[in-house]
């Protein structure tokens, strides 16, 4: 008996003198391991005889229990010990300035910033947006929209055509993004509220034009839909855009095989020792075409021209961040010069809202 109190008064004596967890750790495989001194006493019970057994088991048991629940309370008041000491000693200095990592030093290429700023402009006036593939069929890309077989208009647009398929059909790269139009009303029913962005492709190359480009394009179609809301809604877009308080318009006669009437609009500006600026001096700027959308493209797209009615505009994207950002060449965009997007590109967490400023 004096050997289990011994023993027990001993454990426990060394496990408040132990100065750590580790410490805890190799008292507790001294006493409780395999070859440990409590677990040494636990085997001998097998060699007792039942009567002895009665008497020693809950003795030697009962140790074992007191000592295993003693390492663990010591090995929890040492960790919260070793926490508070890490706590009181450790300090972080939130005063000092960020550190710049790698990551830090990428950059947002003016036509996605571009496309960010029109998407928040039109998804708060409630548009949704549209998409499509780029290579589009000549059904959609033309005759839907009320390009005849033949007609002039087609010639306009250099496309790129494929190679005819084993049905003799001669898929395209999309000239513009008016085939989506053309997609979201085959697929859903009136009221339409959509802006439709991508990437676009024509046969031509200078300062200002490269063979793969974007647009965005713009589609309402509702039972009361006019040109007074048009005009109000690119009103209201291109302030936003060009962040300015006032903008003046000019819409002039134009032809668009989808619309009728159809228009170009322009927009007031000064240009000043090569400044382009908005919203002042007596210049003007075309910046996009649009109209009242076509009977024949409706009736086209499943849509009852004598119920409904729509309009529609198309704009480039990337003439418009040129204006907007002043580059003066396109080419550059697409070149995947880091010099140049280091430049003109954006910083990535600098996120385009109406209330927190679109280019700021
Ligand atoms: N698709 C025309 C183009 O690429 C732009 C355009 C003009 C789109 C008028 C429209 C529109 O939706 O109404 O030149």
């Amino acid at each position: 008996m004096t050997d289990i109190a011994t023993l027990e008064r001993d454990v426990l004596a060394a496990l408040d003198a132990a100065a750590d967890e580790a410490a805890v750790e190799d008292l507790r495989i001294a006493a409780l391991g395999k070859s440990g001194s409590i677990s040494g006493l636990l085997k001998t019970l097998g060699a007792m005889t039942p009567d002895e057994r009665k008497e020693k088991g809950p003795l030697i048991n009962g140790l074992r229990d007191r000592v295993q629940g003693a390492i663990a309370a010591r090995k929890e008041a040492l960790g919260e010990a070793a926490l508070e000491a890490r706590l009181s000693s450790e300090r972080v200095d939130i005063s000092l300035p960020v550190q710049d990592g790698p990551e830090s030093r990428g950059r947002i290429h003016p036509i996605s910033q571009v496309i960010d700023e029109i998407t928040a402009i039109f998804g708060d006036m409630g548009f949704a947006i549209a998409e499509g593939p780029d290579v589009e069929t000549d059904d959609l890309n033309f005759t839907k929209l009320n390009f005849p077989v033949g007609h002039p208009a087609r010639e306009m647009h250099d496309t790129f055509f494929f190679a005819p398929d084993d049905n003799g059909e001669r898929k395209l790269l999309r000239t513009h993004t008016s085939p989506v139009q053309v997609r979201t009303m085959l697929a859903q029913e009136p009221p339409v509220r959509v802006i439709c962005p991508g990437r676009t492709y024509r046969n031509d190359s200078d300062q200002t034009h490269t063979p793969m480009f974007h647009q965005v394009e713009g589609l309402v179609i509702d039972k009361g839909a006019h040109l007074g809301h048009l005009k109000w809604i690119l009103e209201e877009f291109c302030k936003s855009f060009f962040e300015i308080d006032d903008v003046k318009m000019r819409f002039r006669p134009s032809f668009f095989p989808f619309t009728e009437p159809s228009m170009e609009v322009d927009i007031q500006c000064s240009r000043k020792g090569g400044e382009i600026r908005f919203g002042e001096g007596d210049d003007w700027l075309e910046i996009l075409g649009c109209g009242m959308v076509h009977p024949n493209v409706l009736r086209n797209c499943g849509v009852d021209p004598e119920i409904y009615q729509g309009f529609a505009w198309g704009m480039g994207i990337d003439r418009i961040a040129m204006l907007k950002y002043g580059m003066p060449d396109l080419r550059p965009f697409f070149e995947a010069d880091v010099r140049w997007l280091s430049h003109y590109g954006f910083r990535p967490l600098d996120l385009p809202t109406l209330t927190g400023g679109l280019s700021t």
